[in-house]
Formats: C-alpha cells, structure tokens, sequence
C-alpha cells in the first residue's frame, strides 16, 4: 500500500474551502457597510471641497456640503460619522471647541436635519482649536517647563460635549487622553439633561507616527514637542486594559483602540476584558500606506482594503472608524 491508513490525511481542512458557498457558510468574520464609521473634516473658512494631499481622496469640506454627505452614508449603509471641526479662529485655550456656531456643531444640525436616523458621533478634543495644537490647555509647571493642564482641559472638554450633544449628536467621543475626561464629560451631560448622549471614549490611544496625515487633514499638528506626555507608548500593552477599564469605570459606553492596524493584539486584549462595544480606529497613516502602495500599482487596492478590514473585526472590534468607508461600502455591495 502507498499509503498506510495511520499517515494518509483522514482530517482535510480543505473539504470546506472546496466551493464559494462553502466558504461563505463557514466564515467567522464578514463585513458589513454599517460597521463602517466615515470620519469627515469640516472646515469653516471654506466654500468648496479642499482635497488633503497626503490622504488621496479626502477632503476638508465645507458646512455646507453636510447634508449631501448624510444622504451619500445612508445611501451606502454607512454605520455612522464622526465629525472634526477646522474652526476660523484658535487661541491658547481652544474657546472655539465649544462654539456653538463652531463647524462642528453646525454639521451635526445639518446632517441630522437632512437624515435624522443616521448615527452622528463627534470627536471631543482642544487640538483642532488650539493655536499651540496639543490636546490640552498648557500650564506652566513649578520648574518652569510647559506641560498640559489636565484638569483646566477637562473643564473645555465638558463644554465642547455638551454643545455638541445639543447640536443633536448622537454619542461624544473624546480624543485628548486627558485622565478623568470621561467621568466629567458624563458629569456636564447629566446636569444638562443630556441623559441620552452616548460616550464613545478613545480609551486606548498611542503615541503613533501613523497620525501624520490626519494632522494637515485637521490642522492640528503640535507646534513644539510631541503628545508622548498624554498618549501611550507603542510598548505598553497592560497600560490599555488599565485605561479600558478606567474609562469603563467613568462611565464609558463604548471603548475604542487607536491605532488599529499595529494594535490588533491589543484589541484582542482589550475585547476579551470588557463588554461593552468596541471600536478601533483605522487611522491616517495606515490609509495613506495602502493608497500610496495602490496607486504605484503595488498592491490590489480593494482586496487589500477588506482583509484589513477583516483583520480588525477578527482582532475583535465591532465597528471601524475608517477613510476607507466609503469604498468599502461600495465594494461590498
Ligand atoms: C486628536 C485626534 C487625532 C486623531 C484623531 N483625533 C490626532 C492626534 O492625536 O494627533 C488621528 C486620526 C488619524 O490619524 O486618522 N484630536
């Protein structure tokens, strides 16, 4: 005999990769439009579209292109936006975050007038605002260094939540990694009677070089030194699970990881500690690589775009902030 019963393969894993709807029926991870969230850039000293050179097919927009936006999302299945703000003024302490007639806050009313039942979430931060661009209010310490004021920036935070929430959005979520934002935004909330806004807290947020882009996108790049004094360091693993369940702890409805794509074990980490929805942030820099590998013809755009996809759902994520939204929904169908 050739080959002997207790060697020949009786277990063949290939049987199920034999056909299509095999395949389809035995997957464990699909994607859907909906667990797609769109980030867009609205940016009030404009009138028209201004493409982001480091982010091909990105652009700030203007408010008024908010409405066509919300139709173009409910048309694909989108899950949802979250939205930044490019203001026409900045000073040292970000005021204009909690303008009411701020960009932000103007596209939310716009977009929730146009499709009231599309998700609308809001990032929560001072850098868009700030003309020193760090994510806090800066203070003098003892010695004379400059370092960020944690607790005066908490104060900014609640208030830009809170008119954003008024404005009608659906969940705030903070980006700054200020300690203690979470349980002071919930705080403002509540004793405005805004009960039903939703946290969706950046709970996990590196120090990441895959920022870039996003920082011409928003013009929020730090003018002096860096944002390794707030966010966390690319080592550190058991730090995340710590800030997961702090801001769980705070009040937090859902979670989200950022980066993704160099995070993945962390979102299998942090998905197997908590309960509460997770997110993942598939962010500038990682986009910016696939289109710039695509356009060289390195790569096959689409196909490489879904298995990351795929990769941060299998990681563990429920839902994706991601450039690539709008394509993916397309693709999928
Ligand atoms: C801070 C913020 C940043 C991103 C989202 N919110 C930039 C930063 O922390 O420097 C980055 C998103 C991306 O790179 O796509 N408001």
């Amino acid at each position: 005999m050739l080959c002997s019963a207790a060697v020949f393969p009786t277990k063949r894993p290939r049987r199920l990769r034999r056909s299509p709807a095999l395949r389809a029926l035995v997957r464990e991870t699909t994607l859907h439009p909906g667990d797609f969230i769109l980030p867009l850039f609205f940016n009030e000293a404009l009138d028209a579209p201004r493409p982001v050179g480091t982010m091909p097919g990105v652009s700030q927009l203007p408010v008024s292109a908010a409405a066509a936006q919300a139709r173009l999302c409910k048309e694909l299945g989108i899950g949802g936006t979250i939205l930044f703000g490019l203001p026409r003024t900045k000073d040292a302490s970000g005021t204009s975050a909690y303008d009411p007639d701020g960009p932000v806050p103007r596209a939310v009313k716009a977009m929730k007038e146009a499709v009231p039942e599309l998700l609308v979430i809001t990032d929560v931060c001072v850098d868009e605002y700030t003309d020193h661009g760090h994510c806090g209010l800066l203070r003098q310490d003892a010695s004379g260094a400059v370092d960020v004021d944690n607790d005066a920036t908490l104060e900014v935070l609640a208030r830009a939540a809170v008119v954003h929430a008024r404005a009608g959005a659906d969940v705030v979520a903070p980006s700054d990694m200020m300690d203690g934002r979470v349980a002071a935004i919930r705080r403002a909330l509540d004793a405005e009677s805004l009960t039903g806004t939703a946290i969706l807290s950046y709970a996990v947020k590196y120090a990441s070089g895959f920022y870039g882009p996003f920082r011409e996108a928003a013009d929020c790049a730090p003018k002096f030194g860096d944002r390794a004094g707030y966010q966390m360091d690319p080592g550190n693993a058991r730090e995340g699970l710590r800030e997961a369940a702090l801001d769980e702890e705070e009040g937090a409805d859902m979670l989200m990881v950022k980066p993704a794509l160099a995070y993945l074990d962390v979102i299998a980490r942090v998905r197997e500690v908590t309960t509460l929805p997770l997110g993942a942030y598939n962010v500038s820099g990682e986009y910016a690589m696939i289109k710039a590998a695509a356009e060289r013809g390195m790569i096959d755009e689409k196909r490489a775009v879904l298995e990351l996809l795929t990769s941060i759902r299998r990681a563990g994520a429920d839902f994706i902030l991601t450039y690539h939204a709008l394509d993916a929904a397309r693709w999928l169908g």
